[in-house]
């Protein structure tokens, strides 16, 4: 049985209070706190190592080596890849998406399946490479609640279509996307899935050789993590045959100078996409925030999580002026809410006013378009306004869904919605 209270306790950000008021953080789908155990481990590197990996070969490079080599492997064995080389360290989700799209080797007429459910970095990296590789760029809409029909996939599947770049959990309809039936289509047709993981990897367990995915993009930030690392899984011989994204300094083998040209031999994967000094001291609080997850168990994760759920859709669901984004079912989502309060202009006020002192807290929820303007815009909302959306994490509690939902009722009350 975990001690969920006994949780909190590890998450300093928790014990602050901000203007003499409590914080009631529900922000979790945009970034996660961190617990003491992950920034120890980043201290330790400032404090203890502060020195190169890999490059040079003193006792602090060594150790910081070592260090690094862990979290590769624990982040290996966390997403049961066959090998650490099919992990390649990039600052964050949006990165590994792009050295996706500009590594692959994709043929003239060649077609990308993407949604309108993705965050902006499933799209935009595809959308900037398709017009220089002559490339199709074929979008499934998904219904008005963020779910999606394989039959959609089936009907804009064909032999010219390379890869589907598809989001496995929203960050806005907190809706999970049939991935593993995805992927089997995308196979029998000889393409490839890239799914990002973002909002899926910091509350449920991964197995790549499971559900045989090609790519996975993910962003440590979101599960506990340190800001700036996250990681791209990638099939190994995938990651042998694609071309270098960024290059330079402990990318290669050797450089020559021959005849007046440059002759580079790139090393293997994972190096030949680590390019330049790496963020080290990111590294290993990632393997320490993989250490504190697995220490709570992934499985006892999603099920808090699920519970916190459905007590957040419930509270949120029967206030008078609310509109809520996403499926009416709570089973199909996980983690967030996102809504609209009617008679107010912005969510952002939504935000604003629950960040101000509602009875001795600050409520903190994230407003805007989420990076989703494509999906607001398929539910005629503008992205100026926005949706608000209230996100949980392992550390939240019953007690501050019901805050929330006192607070809520109370500004629907002001706004004249009831
Ligand atoms: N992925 C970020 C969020 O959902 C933008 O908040």
């Amino acid at each position: 049985m975990v001690d969920w209270s006994k949780i909190r306790a590890d998450f300093p950000t928790l014990q602050r209070k901000i203007d003499g008021k409590e914080i009631i953080y529900l922000d979790s789908a945009c970034m996660a706190l961190k617990p003491q155990q992950v920034t120890d481990a980043i201290t330790y590197y400032y404090t203890q190592l502060g020195a190169c990996g890999g490059r040079s070969i003193h006792a602090l490079a060594r150790e910081t080596t070592d260090l690094r080599n862990a979290a590769r492997e624990k982040i290996a064995k966390h997403i049961n890849s066959r090998s650490v080389n099919e992990i390649i360290w990039v600052r964050n989700t949006t990165e590994a998406i792009n050295l996706v799209a500009n590594s692959l080797h994709f043929e003239e007429g060649e077609e990308i399946i993407t949604t309108n459910l993705e965050h902006h970095s499933g799209v935009l990296p595809f959308h900037k490479i398709m017009k220089k590789k002559n490339l199709k760029l074929k979008i499934v809409d998904a219904s008005d609640e963020g779910l999606f029909s394989l039959e959609d996939f089936e009907k804009a599947i064909t032999k010219k279509t390379r890869l589907i770049s598809i989001v496995h959990t929203s960050n806005v309809s907190g809706t999970t996307a049939p991935l593993e039936d995805i992927i089997k289509l995308a196979h029998d047709h000889d393409a490839l899935v890239i799914s990002d993981d973002a909002q899926y990897f910091p509350h449920r367990k991964m197995d790549v050789q499971k559900s045989d995915v090609d790519f996975s993009a993910v962003s440590m930030h979101k599960a506990l993590g340190p800001t700036g690392v996250g990681f791209l899984y990638g099939k190994e011989y995938l990651l042998k045959e694609m071309d270098s994204f960024l290059v330079g300094g402990d990318t290669i083998k050797d450089v020559k100078y021959e005849h007046g040209e440059i002759i580079p031999t790139y090393l293997e994967p994972p190096h030949k996409f680590e390019a330049g000094l790496q963020n080290y001291a990111g590294e290993i609080g990632a393997g320490a925030a993989i250490d504190y997850l697995e220490s709570i168990g992934m499985e006892n994760i999603e099920k808090h999580e699920t519970l916190l759920t459905q007590k957040l859709f419930n509270a949120l669901k029967d206030i008078p002026g609310i509109e809520i984004i996403g499926p009416k079912n709570v089973k199909d989502r996980h983690s967030l809410v996102a809504f609209k309060l009617q008679n107010i202009d912005t969510a952002n006020d939504v935000a604003n006013y629950l960040d101000s002192d509602v009875d001795g807290y600050k409520i903190m929820i994230r407003a805007g378009a989420h990076c989703t303007n494509p999906f607001h815009y398929s539910l005629g909302i503008k992205p100026s306004e926005g949706t608000a959306r209230a996100s949980i994490y392992l550390y939240n509690t019953e007690e501050e869904i019901k805050i929330l939902k006192d607070a809520l009722q109370e500004l629907d009350h002001l706004i004249g919605n009831v």
